[in-house]
Order: C-alpha cells, then sequence, then structure tokens
C-alpha cells in the first residue's frame, strides 16, 4: 500500500537535517510536478536542501525520480554508441557546436539536449536559433531521424521530457537556491540519463565565469556527476576546465557561431581548439577508443581538416530548417555597427573577468535574465585580445555589437571592469585543462 505524507513533517524533517527515503521524495516531486504542492512549500523544501544537502542514497532516488517525471528517448533502433557532452556552462562556450560534427564524424552517435543561456552565461539553443531559420524545438521522432543521418543532433527538451526539472529550475532560479551541487546534479543528470545514453563526457569549469567558481566546490560536483551518472549505467567521465576568460574570442549567439564555423575550417582560435580536442579524445576513451593519443588526435584533426565535421553540420542546420548558405558567407549577416573599447594604456592583459565580459554581452542584449525571454542573436562582444597578450595604447581590445545604445555606458563599464593591464608579462600560474577529476575527487593529467 502506497503511503500518504504531510508536507510540513517532510519540509520539518529535511530542514533538521534527516535524510527523505525514496517514497517520501517521490510523493513530494510528483505532488509537485501535478500541481497539488504550491510553489511556497516546494521553495522551502528546495532551500533545506540548500543548506542541508543530500545524502548519496539520497541523491541517487531524487536523480532517479525526477528523470522518470516525464518521457524518455528511446535511441535503440539507432546505431552505434550513444554519448553526450554537457557543460555546466560559461562565457563563449560554444564547444558543444563544434565537437558534436566532430564526433559524429569519428563514428560516434551524438544525441544532445542542450539547454538556454541565463545571466551572463551562453546556452547552446540561442547559439543556434542564431542561425537564420534554424528551430531547435523538434518533435522526438524528428531527433531521432536527424541522429540517424547526420551521427548528431543538438536540440532544446521536448516539452514531455523531464518536466520535474523544467518547474523546479524556474523555482530555484527564483529563490536563490540555483548554487547548491544535489539540485544541480539532480538537474543535469536527469535530463542527461533520460536521452538513453551509453557515455557521457562533462566539461565542469571553474573560475570567475562558472556557475561555482572555486575549483573546490567545482572538482566536489564534477566527483558527484561521474558517481551518479556511473551508478546509472553510463560511462562517465569529467575534465575540469578554466572558465577564467571567455572561451575564443567571440562571445554572443551569431558572434558564436561564426567562431563555430572558424573551427570547423581549422582556424579555430587555440583554446578553443585545445578544448574540443581534449573533450573529443576523452569522448573516444569513453566509448572504448584504446588507440595511443597521437593516433586518436590525427584522427580528430583529419575530422576537421577533411571538411567532413563542416560538412555535417551544414547538413544537421540545414535538417533543423536553418540557412547553411549564411554559414558559408557569415560576413553577409546584417550585424550593427560595432563600438570600439580600447586600451588606456599599454601593457600587457593580465585579466579578462568572464563574468565581467558575459555581464557586457546580457546587457548588449546576448542574454536573458528569466528563461522565456527573448535574446537579441546579433548581440554580443568580438575580443580582439586574450589573457597574457600585449596592447598598444587605444588599440582596440573588445568591439560591443548591440542596437541597445541605452546600454552603451553600462557596457562599456563592465568591459572596462573586465580588463586589468599590467606593465609586465604575467606569470601564467592557472592551466585551461586542470585535468581529470577522478571519483576520489583528485585532479589526474589530462590527455
Ligand atoms: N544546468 C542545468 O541544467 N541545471 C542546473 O541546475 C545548472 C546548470
Amino acid at each position: 500500500m502506497k503511503r500518504s505524507f504531510v508536507i510540513t513533517e517532510l519540509l520539518k524533517k529535511k530542514r533538521d537535517g534527516g535524510t527523505l527515503d525514496a517514497e517520501e521524495l517521490e510523493w513530494l516531486i510528483r505532488n509537485y510536478v501535478k500541481g497539488a504542492i504550491p510553489d511556497y512549500q516546494m521553495s522551502a523544501f528546495l532551500m533545506a536542501v540548500y543548506f542541508r544537502g543530500m545524502s548519496s542514497d539520497e541523491l541517487l532516488n531524487f536523480v532517479r525520480i525526477m528523470r522518470d517525471s516525464g518521457a524518455k528517448l528511446d535511441l535503440s533502433r539507432v546505431p552505434g554508441f550513444h554519448l553526450d557532452k554537457h557543460s555546466t556552462g560559461g562565457v563563449g562556450d560554444k564547444i558543444s557546436l563544434v565537437l558534436a560534427p566532430v564526433l559524429a564524424s569519428l563514428g560516434l552517435s551524438v544525441p544532445m539536449i542542450s539547454g538556454r543561456g541565463l545571466g551572463h552565461s551562453g546556452g547552446t539553443l540561442d547559439k543556434l536559433e542564431a542561425i537564420p531559420g534554424l528551430k531547435t524545438r523538434i518533435p522526438v521522432q524528428r531527433f531521432v531521424e536527424i541522429l540517424s543521418q547526420v551521427g548528431f543532433v543538438i536540440a532544446g527538451q521536448t516539452e514531455d521530457m523531464v518536466p520535474a526539472d523544467k518547474k523546479l529550475y524556474a523555482l530555484r532560479d527564483a529563490t536563490a537556491t540555483v548554487d547548491s551541487i544535489p539540485l544541480v546534479v539532480g538537474s543535469i543528470l536527469s535530463k542527461k540519463l533520460a536521452e538513453d545514453l551509453d557515455g557521457l563526457i562533462l566539461d565542469v569549469k571553474t573560475g570567475k565565469g562558472a556557475f561555482f567558481p572555486k575549483k573546490k566546490d567545482a572538482v566536489q560536483l564534477a566527483r558527484i556527476l561521474v558517481e551518479i551518472a556511473t551508478e546509472f549505467g553510463v560511462i562517465t567521465r569529467a575534465l575540469l576546465t578554466s572558465m577564467d576568460q571567455p572561451v575564443g574570442y567571440a562571445v554572443g549567439n551569431w558572434l558564436e557561431v561564426v567562431e563555430t564555423v572558424d573551427c570547423l575550417t581549422n582556424q579555430g582560435p587555440e583554446d578553443t581548439m585545445e578544448l574540443v580536442e581534449a573533450l573529443a579524445v576523452l569522448a573516444l576513451q569513453v566509448s572504448g577508443d584504446r588507440h595511443p593519443l597521437n593516433h586518436q588526435l590525427a584522427r580528430i584533426r583529419k575530422a576537421i581538416s577533411s571538411g567532413e565535421a563542416f560538412d555535417r553540420f551544414l547538413r544537421y542546420v540545414s535538417l533543423m530548417g536553418g540557412d547553411p548558405a549564411i554559414l558559408e558567407h557569415p560576413e553577409r549577416f546584417p550585424l550593427p555597427k560595432p563600438v570600439v573599447y580600447t586600451a588606456p594604456r599599454e601593457g600587457y592583459i593580465e585579466d579578462l573577468d568572464a563574468y565581467r565580459i558575459g555581464m557586457a554581452a546580457f546587457y548588449a542584449g546576448a542574454g536573458r535574465l528569466k528563461v522565456e525571454d527573448p535574446v537579441d542573436a546579433v548581440a554580443g562582444i568580438r575580443l580582439h585580445k586574450k589573457m597574457g597578450d600585449w596592447v598598444q595604447q587605444d588599440e582596440p581590445i573588445a568591439e560591443i555589437y548591440t542596437v541597445r545604445v541605452d546600454m552603451l555606458d553600462q557596457i562599456l563599464e563592465e568591459i572596462s571592469s573586465a580588463v586589468r593591464i599590467i606593465p609586465y608579462k604575467p606569470v601564467q600560474t592557472e592551466p585551461l585543462i586542470y585535468g581529470e577529476v577522478t571519483l576520489k575527487g583528485e585532479i589526474r593529467s589530462f590527455p
């Protein structure tokens, strides 16, 4: 016989540091999704979890119940090793757009369900929708068809997948409970585990523009994500990477699409390609490839230099309703005339704070405050310099693309506070890729 519960008793238990069992959690989440528990009581639960955390078993149950709150993908008819990559997000992070067609060219099958940007951090779906005509909401049947034809697909969640996360994420956003490790793990893994995956690779970011700026927290998040996803039978590994400065030079939806095309045509920025290659090696290893590193790297580079990955990307864009021609001639895309931010003095760039640059792009119109807000495809920041570069006085550091002329002062202020110029060459202490986070929470050099 099913047990029934009193909501205030469950809240009290969690508030006082207790552990909810599977039935209690299921009752809570099921009733919240169907509207029988109001937001104010669920908010109290979220805040209790924020302060009290969850035990391993509790988190395992939470992820399973969230995943099972709606429909799941069935990829049994799509051949190949099904692998997805998830990044915990940041500024200028267009890696998924480059990596997915590269992995498909290497023979992997990549069903990627992505999200939208929020605040200072961008979202893969917003970037893709900057391509004229492209829509990221597609029916499940179409998702499976495109995956079978191109080897990868990037799309939004369908209406009926993981409804618990859709509701809870909006509530977390409104109750300052986003940056809680168990709630983030529940949110990310419930969606990933609904994708019928064999393997999952994670790019967990740390640094100024990351969700968890402190390395200790990001390592803990990575370790728990790997532990829980592995418990569900998905081969999972995680890299810890830096989000101190933006990835690449482009921040903003269309600008990042253009940089994606650069990457896929062998002209990508060094840091972006370093991340793409490391994650591609990790994906190959997760899929069971035992070849030496130089062999794997040669295959990855060939997927790009041969044009195969770009060709797959163009086919994907076309099947999603987008205009592939504009990607071959991005200069035809109408952009506003940029406002240029120049160096106030000569010297070396010691800091290019990803959070501040992300906020500048947000004020320019590239980001949103609430999940349902619209974003402006043309808005963004194009950097001319990266950390460690020399700059002359009055030399351009960043171009601002925006139609929000009234926001220019605020945008310039953000960029100005992001940039620190010093007279001597800074010592680079933090690497771009810290390494792989092991189940013991150690960081092992990678690749
Ligand atoms: N991304 C998600 O999908 N959920 C979170 O909670 C944080 C990042």
